[in-house]
């Protein structure tokens, strides 16, 4: 997409992924995304933030005036859909010097083949004088990888962030016009890839907190001119409070664990309980990312495959272990045709997960009544769970 000037002297050069469905063959992305790079031209240097990926380097090349310099190309982030097309900046402007986090020189060196004579490590809040702009740069380690950082220009009170504060949004929108589709993209980053570090993100935060700051710029969807809304959004997010919420995540073969989970679902309603029920069969797994930000309490249901749980199953279960969310409460249900090993199973995959397991119903074949009362006293427990951390109203 054609350059735009955001502020005097600095542009955006967004490349637009309409078509990209989803990143790092895991994440889906339902609205594309769009990787920018940003030019600041100041009196005496001109720095170009991050690149491009790859398959979209064309749009990046057709933007730079090939008669004017660069002088230095900031990288805060190794992963190639911001660093990918910088190899070719450098063949292509002999005088620029890469600029980048102390960590991020080995991950530039290793993953792009980067010449060590062309990176120069800046420090944590060391500042590089572009005439009359300045480049500061602040650390923010885990947003996405260790060596990531951001630049804050202070003349034009912006702040170039990368991947924190981003959101998988293919759109000509400079700035956020629709703060919903915005909102949600950006949680559902968040979840994927920077939940399980959420208490260094709260740090990162508080850093960024200091800055005077107009414009948050980031490298995927639109930039930011009103910084509090994604900011409170984050905070929100990191938080260590949780909400009445439960995430139902279950597949079901032949019924039985969809009866089970239609019954939970209703029971926890009835009681007050907010539910978030994804069938694994069919959901995108993002959703499910969503969820899991503020709810404090997961119940699983599976039915019975090889004696162990559904193989959607010990994905779900396994991505939520990645994610480490906040959850504090879990429990299992499910069905079988003879036997079952599913609970010890799941059980298994959520080392990570610090919670206290409210239950557990495993029926062999058609739920009775009997499993419904025993469904029904999980969603009791829940919801005295839940109140007795004064989440329900
Ligand atoms: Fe948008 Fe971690 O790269």
């Amino acid at each position: 997409m054609h350059a735009k000037e955001i502020r005097n002297g600095i542009k955006v050069l967004a490349s637009v992924h309409w078509e990209r469905r989803l990143f790092d063959a895991l994440i889906p992305l339902p609205d594309g995304t769009s990787y920018n790079a940003y030019l600041v031209e100041g009196s005496e240097a001109t720095a170009l933030i991050d690149s491009t990926d790859p398959e979209l380097r064309d749009e990046l090349i057709g933007e730079l005036d090939p008669g004017k310099p660069i002088d230095y190309v900031v990288s805060h982030h190794g992963e190639q859909d911001h660093s990918g097309v910088i190899p070719e900046i450098l063949e292509r402007y002999p005088g620029a010097t890469v600029l980048c986090s102390s960590k991020a020189r080995e991950l530039l060196m290793t993953h792009l083949h980067l010449p060590e004579d062309r990176i120069r490590v800046v420090d944590d809040g060391e500042s590089v004088s572009l005439g009359d702009k300045t480049l500061t740069f602040v650390y923010t380690p885990w947003v996405h990888w260790p060596e990531t950082m951001v630049t804050y220009v202070p003349e034009a009170k912006v702040l170039f962030s990368c991947d924190f504060f981003g959101s998988h949004v293919a759109t000509t929108d400079t700035y956020v016009v629709d703060r919903g589709r915005v909102y949600e993209a950006a949680k559902r980053y968040y979840a994927e890839i920077m939940m399980p570090f959420r208490r260094v993100i709260q740090n990162n935060l508080d850093k960024v907190d200091g800055l005077d700051i107009d414009l948050i710029a980031p490298s995927h969807g639109p930039i930011y001119d009103d910084p509090g809304f994604i900011v409170d959004a984050y905070r929100d997010w990191v938080a260590p409070s949780m909400k009445n919420e439960v995430v139902l995540p279950y597949v079901s073969m032949h019924g039985s664990t969809y009866r089970m989970a239609m019954h939970l679902v209703d029971a926890l309603s009835r009681r007050g309980v907010t539910v978030h029920a994804f069938d694994l069969a069919v959901t995108d797994i993002g959703k499910l990312a969503i969820a899991l930000v503020d709810a404090a309490t997961l119940i699983v249901g599976t039915p019975t495959v090889h004696v162990g749980p559904h193989p959607a199953v010990y994905q779900a279960a396994h991505l939520a272990n990645l994610l480490r969310p906040k959850l504090r409460h879990a429990a299992i249900i499910g069905s079988y045709g003879w036997n079952s090993r599913a609970v010890e199973q799941i059980s298994s995959l959520i080392p990570n997960l610090n919670v206290t397991v409210l239950g557990t119903v495993l029926q062999k074949g058609m739920p009775t009544d009997d499993t419904f009362a025993e469904l029904d006293r999980i969603a009791d427990a829940v919801a005295e769970a839940h109140r007795a951390e004064a989440l329900v109203a």
